[in-house]
């Protein structure tokens, strides 16, 4: 029987309450991710009135639920388990924002694939992920779920992670429905404060923040959650032009949209609905088919259907919607397909060397000077400090729901296993948050007898994520007092200072950057994160990451982001009248793409073909990179438009491709790149698309900072179709 008439005799037979009971996710206890904790499902599974779990990492009893709902239901209809995934799931990977610096979708699919099997393997069938919210505040803690400022680079990153997490076919065992969230534009919430409301421009949301979620789509992305936030009034969970009209009219989304935990309950908190009844009709009515963790659903429904507020068809096609993703992961013939086979040692520990190749390059050098990096081979000792030198608990980074921190690597032990030779002198001096100086003057006195410091500093885990939005961009506790008595000393003692800054946003520390001899930006990057710091510190690694986000210098700049647009009165020294602040510079700490490594790199001869563009042309773009450093090392070059011109305004620089080259000492290579020309069309006053005639400079570099971008421009040309519009 095919997937469809399979469907519709189930539903011939099925009560309100099953078909309800499809349309519910419950918690099932192993971890906590939210404010309501549900009690025992058993019997509710027994009754076939949850359809769906989410919390649960164990296979054992994934199995034991999935066979109440397999052997003791009415009907037989197998769980959907599902849990947040994020970045990693037993070995935690980067956090998706470091992970970003990459700049490679080979390596972006490569761990949401080794993730997805992990997962599988404790019987999951769904992974909360990945997480698509263009974020261009980093007060919001869950920027580090996410890919960063810019929207193309967004939807890159969706179409690796989507392929990654689903592989070829959902129904392979060791496959997972990918769930592209949150829909959208949770990003901009005001003050960059978690859960506020969302004001922004419809030409914001088309541009910015639905490209990466049009891309998911375009991949075959299973799921969609909607965000928490409200739009310009109207909560992305009741939200009927967003999720009926674009997701499923426009975009065609056909897979299922589940709400983020308990959401539908929160409409009544939003003020738009009265009771869970109106919640779940608003819901129901916007296109949302499960609910998680709000009971609507099953209790507000029944209530609707009679009141005449929603009917029969409507949740029915909730229902045909969850039946066919539970068809498509395969459960039907095989419910225990996921979670049958253990995971192999060999296959671990190749995770775990993933998780460190991935770490080392995820890491973005800041600064290096002096040649304080790599660390000589012959040093003899060295003083690894700071609250976060042996912190293993904190490698992961927040959303390490399922990862085992007792496993993970802090920096001193990747240090010591790195430099057997070297003896480490460790002293945390102070904590991470709390205003306890005592352990400052143990610090302080390490720098005597050691060759170089390594300080680690920064964030806790727990201070990114959900929930974790941060008013002052600066260090924690009493870092910043203990980091320049100890830059002081090592001035002092003409002993390089290596800052190691672990963080899941950047942070606002121009102080440091100035100080010390060398910056890392070191994230959160999971379970291997002390060796794959280790492995970049001794040399082993060139640092090839890339800051993802443009680096404010400080929280009162943002949102800063290099996708702007000129405005009236652009920034001229000369001209006070002109956009500034008086008491802090425009520039950024650091430009979007900004990262250094052992090499040194030189860009030349630009070569644009062709030079008169039309639509449907494909524009080829090269350069020639050249390393004319001392080591082998990886370069990115970013290729960036503007369209100085146009019935609208532009910004500034639009990301449209980036390159990666590695070369040796003294090589020069070429990176090339393509462009369709369609992706130069923008959205015209009446936000339709638009290809209008002119100039467009095509601009490509190491970072988006203009002065270091070479230029060249291109004409675009129009045939003027019979409507004469140019469209
Ligand atoms: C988060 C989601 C997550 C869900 C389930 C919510 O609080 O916003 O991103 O997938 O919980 O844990």
């Amino acid at each position: 029987m095919d997937h469809m008439a399979r469907i519709e005799a189930l539903m011939a037979d099925m009560t309100l309450a099953e078909k309800l009971g499809q349309l519910t996710m419950t918690a099932a206890g192993s971890t906590v991710t939210g404010p309501v904790i549900a009690g025992d499902s058993s019997d509710a599974i027994r009754a076939g009135t949850i359809g769906s779990l989410l919390n649960l990492f164990d296979a054992r009893q994934a199995h034991e639920l999935q066979r109440l709902a397999v052997e003791e239901s009415r009907l037989g209809i197998p769980l959907l388990l599902g849990f947040d995934v994020i970045h990693g799931h037993r070995t935690l990977f980067p956090v998706p924002l470091a992970e970003a610096a990459l700049f490679d979708p080979e390596a972006w699919a490569l761990t949401a694939r080794a993730s997805a099997i992990e997962a599988a393997a404790d019987g999951i069938a769904m992974a909360f992920a990945p997480m698509l919210d263009v974020a261009r505040d980093p007060r919001w803690g869950r920027s580090a779920e996410g890919p960063g400022e810019d929207p193309w680079l967004g939807a890159q990153i969706a179409r690796a992670k989507v392929l990654g997490i689903q592989g070829s076919d959902l129904s392979h065992p060791q496959s997972l429905a990918a769930v592209a969230k949150h829909y959208v534009a949770y990003g901009p919430v005001t003050a960059g404060r978690e859960y506020a409301s969302v004001d922004i421009s419809e030409r914001s949301v088309l541009e910015v923040h639905l490209p990466p979620f049009a891309a998911a789509v375009a991949a075959g992305v299973a799921a969609i959650m909607p965000a928490f936030t409200d739009l310009n009034g109207i909560p992305m969970t009741a939200h009927v032009g967003l999720l009926r009209d674009v997701l499923r009219g426009q975009y065609h989304f056909d897979g299922v949209i589940v709400s983020d935990y308990n959401a539908i309950a929160e409409l009544m908190r939003h003020g738009v609905a009265a009771n869970l009844a109106e919640a779940a009709t608003l819901a129901l009515k916007a296109g949302v088919d499960i609910d998680m963790m709000a009971n609507a659903y099953r209790l507000g429904l029944p209530q609707a259907l009679d009141a005449g507020a929603v009917t029969m068809a409507e949740i029915d096609q909730a229902v045909r919607r969850v039946l066919l993703l539970k068809l498509r992961l395969g459960l039907f013939e095989q419910p225990y397909r996921r979670g049958a086979r253990a995971d192999s040692a060999a296959a671990r520990a190749a995770r775990r060397q993933l998780a460190r190749g991935i770490g080392a390059r995820a890491i973005v050098l800041l600064k290096n000077e002096h040649a304080a990096l790599p660390l000589p081979d012959s040093i003899a000792t060295l003083a690894v400090v700071g609250p976060l030198a042996d912190a293993p608990s904190e490698m992961g980074g927040p959303w390490s729901l399922a990862g085992t921190p007792d496993t993970h690597v802090s920096v001193l032990a990747g240090l010591r296993a790195a430099l057997p030779g070297t003896q480490l002198l460790y002293a945390p001096g102070v904590d991470i948050q709390s205003q306890q100086t005592g352990g400052i003057a143990q610090a302080l006195a390490l720098c005597a007898q050691a060759q170089a410091v390594i300080l680690c500093l920064g964030e806790a885990a727990a201070m990114s994520g959900e929930a974790a939005s941060r008013a002052h961009l600066d260090l924690p506790g009493q870092q910043r007092a203990f980091a320049e008595a100890l830059i002081e000393r090592a001035r002092q003692m003409g002993r390089p200072l290596i800052a190691v800054l672990f963080s899941g946003r950047p942070l606002a520390v121009p102080w440091l950057v100035e100080q010390a001899d060398a910056v890392l930006a070191a994230w959160f990057l999971g379970s291997e994160a002390g060796n794959a710091i280790a492995d970049v510190l001794c040399g082993l690694v060139s640092p090839s990451g890339r800051t993802p986000v443009t680096w404010p210098r400080s929280s009162g700049q943002i949102p800063i982001f290099f996708g702007q647009r000129p405005g009236g009165r652009p920034l001229q020294a000369s001209d006070h009248y002109t956009s500034r602040y008086l008491d802090e510079s425009n520039a950024p700490l650091f430009a979007f793409g900004h990262g250094l490594s052992y090499g040194r790199f030189t860009l030349s001869n630009l070569r644009v073909t062709p030079l008169r563009v039309q639509l449907a042309d494909t524009i080829e773009v090269r350069i020639d990179v050249a390393n004319v450093g001392a080591r082998t090392a990886q370069e990115t070059v970013f290729l960036f438009t503007h369209d100085p011109l146009a019935s609208v305004a532009r910004p500034l620089l639009e990301l449209r491709g980036f390159g990666r080259i590695e070369l040796q000492p003294g090589e020069t290579g070429t990176v090339t790149q393509y462009v369709p020309a369609s992706q130069l069309r923008f959205l015209g006053q009446d936000l339709e698309p638009v290809f209008e005639p002119g100039e467009v400079e095509i601009l490509v570099g190491p970072c988006a900072d203009r002065a270091q971008l070479l230029r060249q421009s291109i004409q675009l040309q129009v045939e003027v179709d019979d409507a004469g519009t140019g469209r």
